[in-house]
């Protein structure tokens, strides 16, 4: 009798123990599970708006855009200590106000050795192809933003000795929590081509004469025209030829396979550069280079893959007389002449000067002052130190 109490007690006390066990692992897997369904709190951009002329655009599946990763970018591409010697940022190379180029003929970083291509703009380009950089080698942002970061002359920086780096950074470790779980590589190719790809520019005149809000000046309107044709002597059509390349001249490019690219006259035969033969190995794509977006072109001089125009005038008087002939010229640059062309003629629009200084004018309408000021795209260590003053001074 009294063994039998025993043991029901015993029975009992187990019971309760295996119970309050189970209660607590059951407790235990529940909040871990909540904690890492919930690690990442971010929040989806849908709140960006674009004109429905650019297309559709598609943003890797393994990279959403989010406000956090977003800001994270912003703060990365205007971060020094991407650079090997803690000076050169992706802003020293991509200043907003030239439309995020540099003004030089090629760029210069850490090294001092000049590089070189001309720093390109960064714009719509979510819209481009999938092929970055002047002669195409890159498939995507997120791979491009690894090319500065480990160039020996332009950041000179090893990806994992910055991920140690940014790792000792409380800013950036909550930062980079918030967006991508933990500082990684990939982590931060992705918050810079996140932030790259939220800078959109749609509010140009010429953007807000497409949407009828104003009307172009009688010069604007014939250098419009002048642009959007190819000439035709038969019915005295007068045309400049550049939207036979520059169709998707508001984006950041043509969306498909190679077509963006093209050999407009630069060099002869003996001078000719590889470009995309770089990436295709195919000898007809040699000396083709990307026809990049001509949105905001007023503010981005120096011109072409090498910076070699200094201005628009400089550039107008190439396509119009200094197209040297070579193997891979385009056909569409031969062919263009606004007057009966005659055999071994040399290539020449001739287009008068009234005409050039048209086309000029409507360029300077895809300037986007708006998109040039825009305060999300600027420098946020300024926003912050400016922020930091005002407290400041409240305080003294
Ligand atoms: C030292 C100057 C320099 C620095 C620093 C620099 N860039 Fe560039 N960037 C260039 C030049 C020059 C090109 C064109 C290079 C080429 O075609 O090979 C370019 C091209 C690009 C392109 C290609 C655009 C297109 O339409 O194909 C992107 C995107 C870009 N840079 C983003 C970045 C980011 C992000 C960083 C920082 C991680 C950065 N750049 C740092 C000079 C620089
Ligand atoms: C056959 C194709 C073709 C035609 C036609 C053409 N372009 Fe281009 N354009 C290009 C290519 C390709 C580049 C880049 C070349 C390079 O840097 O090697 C370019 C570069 C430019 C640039 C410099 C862009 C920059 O960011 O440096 C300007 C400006 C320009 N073109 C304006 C025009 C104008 C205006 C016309 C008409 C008069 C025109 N283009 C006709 C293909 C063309």
């Amino acid at each position: 009798m009294l063994m039998k109490a025993i043991t029901l007690v015993v029975a009992i006390r187990l019971a309760v123990i295996a119970l309050v066990i189970a209660i607590v692992i059951i407790i235990v897997i529940a909040s871990t599970s909540y904690y890492f369904s919930h690690k990442k709190p971010v929040t989806h951009l849908v709140e960006f708006t674009a004109p429905f002329v650019f297309g559709r655009f598609i943003v890797p599946e393994d990279n959403p855009l989010t406000k956090e990763s977003v800001e994270l970018g912003r703060r990365l591409f205007y971060d020094p200590i991407l650079s090997s010697n803690n000076q050169v940022s992706c802003a020293t190379c991509h200043k907003q106000a030239l439309a995020f180029t540099d003004g030089l003929k090629t760029s210069i970083g850490v090294s001092g050795t000049p590089l070189s291509f001309n720093a390109m703009s960064l714009v719509n380009l979510m819209w481009g192809p999938k092929h970055f950089f002047w002669d195409g080698r890159s498939p995507s942002l997120e791979d491009q933003a690894l090319h500065p970061i480990e160039h020996i002359d332009e950041m000179a920086r090893d990806i994992d000795q910055l991920v140690v780096e940014l790792n000792k950074d409380k800013t950036y470790k909550k930062l980079f929590k918030q967006a991508y779980g933990s500082v990684t590589a990939q982590g931060i190719v992705k918050a810079l081509a996140n932030f790259q790809r939220t800078l959109i520019s749609a509010n140009s005149r010429y953007d807000q004469y497409l949407r009828g809000e104003i009307t172009l000046s009688p010069q604007e309107e014939q250098g419009r025209k002048l642009f959007m044709a190819h000439p035709d002597t038969k019915v005295t059509l007068r045309g400049g030829n550049c939207i036979d390349c520059h169709s998707q001249f508001l984006t950041s490019g043509f969306a498909t396979a190679f077509d963006g690219f093209s050999n407009n006259g630069l060099d002869n035969d003996q001078a000719l550069q590889a470009g995309l033969f770089t990436l295709t190995n195919n000898e007809a794509h040699r000396g083709l280079f990307k026809a990049p977006t001509l949105r905001n072109i007023a503010v981005t001089a120096p011109y072409m893959h090498d910076g070699r125009f200094a201005t628009l005038e400089q550039v107008l008087a190439h396509y119009n007389g200094g197209i040297k002939r070579s193997k891979t010229l385009s056909p569409l640059i031969i062919e263009a002449d606004n007057i009966p062309k005659t055999q071994n003629d040399h290539i020449s629009l001739n287009l008068n000067e009234q005409e050039i200084v048209a086309i000029i004018a409507f360029l300077h309408t895809l300037t986007d002052e708006e998109f040039l000021a825009n305060s999300a795209f600027a420098n946020p260590f300024l926003e912050q130190s400016l922020e930091r003053n005002l407290e400041k001074s409240r305080h003294d």
